[in-house]
């Protein structure tokens, strides 16, 4: 078995063309991992590892390769640690630019496989990068099929940015594998806001667990901190705040970011109070949710 993780460093000869049949199969979360699809017997897609039981998980799945195509900072040193190799390819959710599509194909085809390409949660990005890389792969994969591969991982539909380049996708010419190269980077620099907002998400995340648990702490997770959370909800928008985008420089995003920065606040005064009042939390937290929706669909989804 170690042999078989450590031992195999060579790059495996492409598939033989096996099956015809993009049928994805979901399955059940294994420990650590959500919303886990199989698209062929290379190429699966689902949510980021969570700890050693998220990567344990991908390792009994047989994964070598784990591809992030979140904004997030990949957990390079825990993968490594259960032999698998990271590879950091960001995208954002108004698409999947051509040349990252065959850079994670080619990573797909040129490193040991099966490959496991994730983004957060596993339900829009991550399967819109697998689905658009296996059709540079293989030709013989049509548009209705690439649809049905999001369709099973439930990517939404408004997210019409992702779902065209999976429908435009195509095999990779001689020059695009060429072009895309054989840098293979564990992590990428991620521009500011992007990175902020793959931290936030990761409090909204531990918030939405506080809140199923009635507002108060977690049972099961000592590391969620209900009012810490959302203090660093708050800070996490007031430092996008300070952030000196050019390319955001209008009212309309600065007044959504001070609101979002308020309810966060608002919610950390209600997590505060002994014993926490719910009806005000919830009522901030209700606030936050929408400015997330409306900025995004505003800014970030076209
Ligand atoms: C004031 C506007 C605004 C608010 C409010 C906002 N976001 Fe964002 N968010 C953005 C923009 C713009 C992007 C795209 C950034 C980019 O790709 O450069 C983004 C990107 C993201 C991403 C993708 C990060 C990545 O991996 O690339 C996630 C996840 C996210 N936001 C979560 C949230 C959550 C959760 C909330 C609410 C608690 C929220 N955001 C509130 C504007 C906002």
């Amino acid at each position: 078995m170690i042999a078989a993780v450590f031992g195999c460093s060579r790059t495996p000869a492409p598939d033989p063309p096996s099956s015809t049949d993009f049928t994805p199969v979901k399955f059940a979360d294994p420990p650590g991992v959500h919303n886990l699809l199989r698209l062929t017997d290379r190429l699966y897609s689902g949510s980021s590892p969570e700890g050693d039981a998220g990567f344990q998980s991908l390792r009994d799945l047989g994964i070598k390769t784990v591809i992030s195509v979140d904004g997030a900072k990949p957990d390079v040193a825990t993968a490594k640690r259960f032999g698998l190799r990271y590879v950091h390819l960001p995208i954002g959710y108004n698409g999947v630019p051509r040349e990252t599509a065959v850079r994670i194909a080619r990573a797909v085809r040129d490193l040991p496989g099966p490959a496991y390409i994730h983004c957060h949660h596993g339900t829009h990005r991550g399967p819109s990068a697998a689905a658009a890389a296996l059709r540079c792969l293989d030709d013989r994969c049509p548009a209705s099929a690439a649809m049905d591969i999001l369709r099973t991982a439930g990517t939404d539909p408004k997210y019409k940015g992702l779902f065209a380049s999976v429908e435009s996708s195509a095999a990779a010419t001689p020059a695009e594998w060429d072009r895309a190269g054989q840098d293979f980077p564990e992590t990428a620099p991620v521009p500011d806001l992007a990175r902020l907002m793959a931290g936030i998400d990761e409090r909204w995340d531990r918030l939405k667990l506080v809140r199923a648990a009635g507002w108060k702490a977690v049972p099961d997770h000592p590391d969620v901190d209900p009012t810490h959370e959302a203090l660093q909800l708050m800070e996490h928008f007031f430092e996008v705040s300070r952030l000196n985008d050019p390319e955001r420089p209008d009212k309309e995003f600065r007044q959504m970011l001070a609101d979002a920065e308020a309810s966060a606040a608002d919610l950390e005064k209600a997590l505060r109070a002994s014993p926490p009042r719910a009806d005000t939390a919830a009522a901030a937290y209700a606030r936050s949710s929408s400015l997330c929706a409306k900025c995004h669909e505003r800014y970030r989804d076209k």
